[in-house]
């Protein structure tokens, strides 16, 4: 089958026969076969056996039809590589067992190496590569979304130690930005050379800080981490997490290619607030796949036609997929967004045409 580029022509604001579509978590617990896997190995092994890894990535390409698959792995894999020791806890999220407290906590970690720790990672990006007919996108956390791991020590509702080391120590909070900022731009290069074709940095939680406080304590590293992998030809997707509405004006001037939008925000309204550069991504509150299949595609359709007035748009859900996602409804979501995006798109083709002939009589 010949490589289909839709989602990275949509990334890149050029024109596509469909709106392309891919899921967070698209391989995940929602999938009964994934769950088999899962009784006998954890993410974490998993992630350490290429084949295995890459099988998992295609699974949901496979099943769902999507036009891209993300890289089966997670925010934490390469934060063992800096000296953090840290395990992914069922029903519970990761949790560190020697979490960052001090300025000699931050001092200690180390450069990530690539290829000596992360190896396996790349690995698995080659094997899919050569297996994949749709665009691979790999991924990592951004430092503010990781330091709250790293700092909590555990998933966390408030961020309370993370915001008291921010604006209480922000020498501290300065100098661990930097170091995963350098660990996060060593990691999504090494992804690209192994051959991933665009890459998400996932800001889960950064939508818990106020504008200005986004400003000066983390933008500067965001900003950095694009502009370090700007010569990379490859669409860079920034993803400022849920409660993101207030911080999209913030966006502008960032050197990525799509924004990705939460539901709380329309595409419209998303649009306008980051400047009208970038293109965007979302925005299906997850939940709605609860719904009977015509409530589903009534909302998916709202999103869609919003989308389709300007180029530049890829369908996704406005945070990741839940485990109790029922994995017939995804199909059914998937060939509804192209059937419905292909037909409107070539009757959009059409009509300009047909005006040029009328104007001619
Ligand atoms: O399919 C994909 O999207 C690719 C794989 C992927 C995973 N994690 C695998 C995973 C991706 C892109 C991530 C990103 C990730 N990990 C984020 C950012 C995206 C988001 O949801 O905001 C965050 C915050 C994490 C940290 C993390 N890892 C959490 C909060 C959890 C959930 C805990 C739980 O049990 O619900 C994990 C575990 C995790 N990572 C799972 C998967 C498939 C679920 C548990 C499992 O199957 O082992």
């Amino acid at each position: 089958m010949a490589f289909d580029d839709t989602f990275l022509r949509a990334c890149r604001k050029e024109p596509v026969e469909h709106i392309p579509v891919w899921y967070m978590r698209q391989a995940g617990r929602y999938d009964p076969e994934y769950r088999e896997i899962k009784k006998n190995y954890s993410l974490l092994e998993i992630c350490r056996q290429p084949e295995l890894a890459a099988e998992v990535t295609l699974m949901p390409v496979r099943k769902l039809g999507v036009d891209a698959a993300i890289l089966y792995s997670d925010i934490m894999n390469p934060v063992a590589s800096i000296g953090i020791d840290f395990d992914i806890v069922k029903d519970v999220g990761p949790v560190v067992h020697n979490p960052i407290r001090s300025k000699s906590d931050v001092e200690a970690l180390r450069p990530i190496d690539v290829e000596g720790d992360l190896g396996h990672v790349l690995r698995t990006i080659e094997i899919l590569d050569r297996e994949l007919t749709v665009p691979l996108i790999s991924f990592a956390g951004a430092p503010f979304t990781l330091a709250s791991y790293l700092i909590e020590g555990r998933p966390s509702k408030g961020y309370r130690r993370t915001k008291a080391m921010m604006y209480g120590e922000p020498e501290v909070w300065f100098a661990l930005m930097e170091k995963l900022g350098d660990m996060v731009i060593a990691y999504l290069r090494a992804h690209v050379a192994s051959g991933a074709k665009a890459f998400q940095l996932f800001d889960s939680w950064v939508g818990s800080l106020a504008p200005a406080d986004f400003d000066r304590f983390v933008r500067p590293t965001i900003e950095r981490i694009f502009s370090e992998l700007a010569d990379l030809d490859v669409p860079k997707i920034y993803f400022p997490g849920v409660s993101s509405g207030e911080l999209l004006p913030s966006m502008k001037g960032l050197k990525a290619d799509v924004i990705g939008l939460d539901w709380r925000v329309s595409l419209t309204e998303g649009r306008k607030r980051t400047g009208g550069g970038f293109a965007v991504q979302g925005n299906l509150d997850p939940y709605v796949l609860t719904a009977p299949m015509s409530v589903i595609e009534g909302r998916a359709r709202l999103i869609l036609d919003e989308g389709m007035r300007e180029p530049g748009f890829v369908f996704n859900l406005g945070h990741g997929l839940f485990p109790e996602a029922e994995l017939d409804k995804l199909k059914a979501l998937t060939d509804y967004v192209h059937s419905y995006t292909s037909k409107t798109l070539s009757t959009n083709r059409q009509e300009p045409a047909q005006k040029e002939g009328s104007n001619r009589r």
